[in-house]
């Protein structure tokens, strides 16, 4: 259930609201849906040649459906790639990303499968996914990435990307999630390397994936991680209402100080304003191969750099390896605060619900 509108909205970095502080516990309000009804008219297929420089051909809408790489399957979004045709210019793959732009919010993705290689992350070598969000200009209007990562790597790292001046603190994240470096300029980043297993490839695949949370307000940006069977993705997702587990909340407003520690925070402060280094983003899924990070650390992945001198040989060769290189979305829904900080600012775009 939606919460009554108590204010009136303007849109615009000065609209003043009004809002009952006693029922504020959560004031988030849901502005987007992105499932099976409408994902096709709400993302866009990129076809240019991919700027990490990926062995990959992007295709466009017309392409991926005849030739089965996107559509509908098992009551989510399907987004794969070719894996069935040898190649030595690049594997046919999908990347969209969102028609809308966002800046600040709460992102609640309930994604059910993620390319890997198969049951083991052993056998994902070359893969390069990544579920992640991006501003105009890069780097200045900020990237996020949510979820990603190449070859055998075992869990997720989450990494942002900015121009000059932002250094991040990591005070909040999990204990077991290692801040690589603060400084989020350029090319590098600064990632955010989390220990769990449950959380990336075969084995976020093994148990039917689940929820990704990513909250970014002015302060910080935080992720977190829900198993398929955890109960706060029954309570956050469709399906999880559908299925009866869920209490009431449906549509209604999550409250993140019921969702634990995060998997990672990203703390701006003195070091890092966020309302200058992110805005805008759009939100955009994609599978690559080898590039800019899968291809340059192939020869340092034992795994992977036995099966072939060069990452581009192997995903051109073994077609049939990438089986399991796909994204299957469920959901995505999208919440703004409308207490009128800049974290709730959103362009251009009326509300749905
Ligand atoms: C997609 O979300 C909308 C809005 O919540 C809902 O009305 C619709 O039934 C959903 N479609 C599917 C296929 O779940
Ligand atoms: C999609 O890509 C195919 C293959 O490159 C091309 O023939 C076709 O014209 C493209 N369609 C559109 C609508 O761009
Ligand atoms: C969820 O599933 C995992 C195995 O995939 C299991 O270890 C865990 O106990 C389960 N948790 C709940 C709350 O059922
Ligand atoms: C800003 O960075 C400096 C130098 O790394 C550090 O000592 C300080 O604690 C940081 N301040 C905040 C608010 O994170
Ligand atoms: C990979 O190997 C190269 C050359 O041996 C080395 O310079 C580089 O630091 C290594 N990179 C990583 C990420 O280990
Ligand atoms: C919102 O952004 C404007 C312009 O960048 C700034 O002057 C103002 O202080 C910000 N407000 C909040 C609540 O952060």
């Amino acid at each position: 259930m939606i919460r009554p509108r108590a204010t009136t909205l303007a849109l615009g970095a000065a609209a003043a609201f009004t809002i009952n502080l006693a029922q504020a516990t959560s004031d988030y309000r849901i502005v987007e849906v992105y499932n099976s009804s409408n994902f096709f008219q709400e993302f866009d297929f990129f076809d240019q040649p991919d700027p990490t420089n990926g062995f990959v051909e992007y295709v466009n809408a017309t392409t991926a459906n005849v030739e089965g790489l996107a559509g509908f399957t098992e009551g989510g979004v399907y987004l794969g790639v070719d894996y069935t045709s040898q190649t030595t210019t690049g594997r046919k793959s999908t990347r969209v990303s969102s028609k809308k732009a966002f800046t600040g919010g709460l992102f609640i993705a309930d994604i059910a499968h993620m390319p890997a290689g198969g049951s083991r992350n052993t056998d994902s070598c070359g893969i390069w996914p990544a579920y992640w969000m991006f501003g105009p200009n890069w780097p200045l209007g900020g990237e996020i990435d949510i979820l990603e990562g190449v070859n055998t790597q075992e869990s997720n790292s989450i990494t942002l990307h900015t121009g000059e001046g932002c250094s991040m603190s990591n005070k909040g994240s999990l204990g077991s999630t290692k801040l690589v470096q603060p400084d989020c300029q350029g090319n590098i980043g600064c990632a955010q390397e989390t220990a769990s297993t449950e959380n990336y490839g075969a084995g976020f695949n093994r148990q039917g994936g689940g929820v990704y949370a990513l909250e970014w307000t002015d302060s910080a940006i935080s992720a977190w991680f829900f198993p398929r069977n955890s109960s706060l993705t029954a309570q956050l997702t469709a399906s999880g209402s559908s299925s009866g587990r869920s209490t009431s909340h449906g549509l209604s407003a999550p409250d993140t100080s019921t969702f634990g520690q995060p998997l990672a925070t990203f703390v701006g402060g003195s070091n890092c304003s966020l309302s200058k280094h992110f805005e805008d983003h759009n939100i955009v899924f994609d599978t690559t191969f080898c590039g800019d990070w899968a291809g340059k650390i192939w020869s340092n992945d034992s795994t992977c750099s036995a099966l072939a001198a060069k990452c581009e040989d192997y995903v051109g060769a073994n077609p049939e390896k990438f089986s399991d290189a796909y994204w299957l979305v469920k959901e995505i829904r999208i919440y703004q605060k409308q207490d009128g900080s800049n974290a709730s600012r959103r362009r251009a775009v009326g509300f749905s619900a």
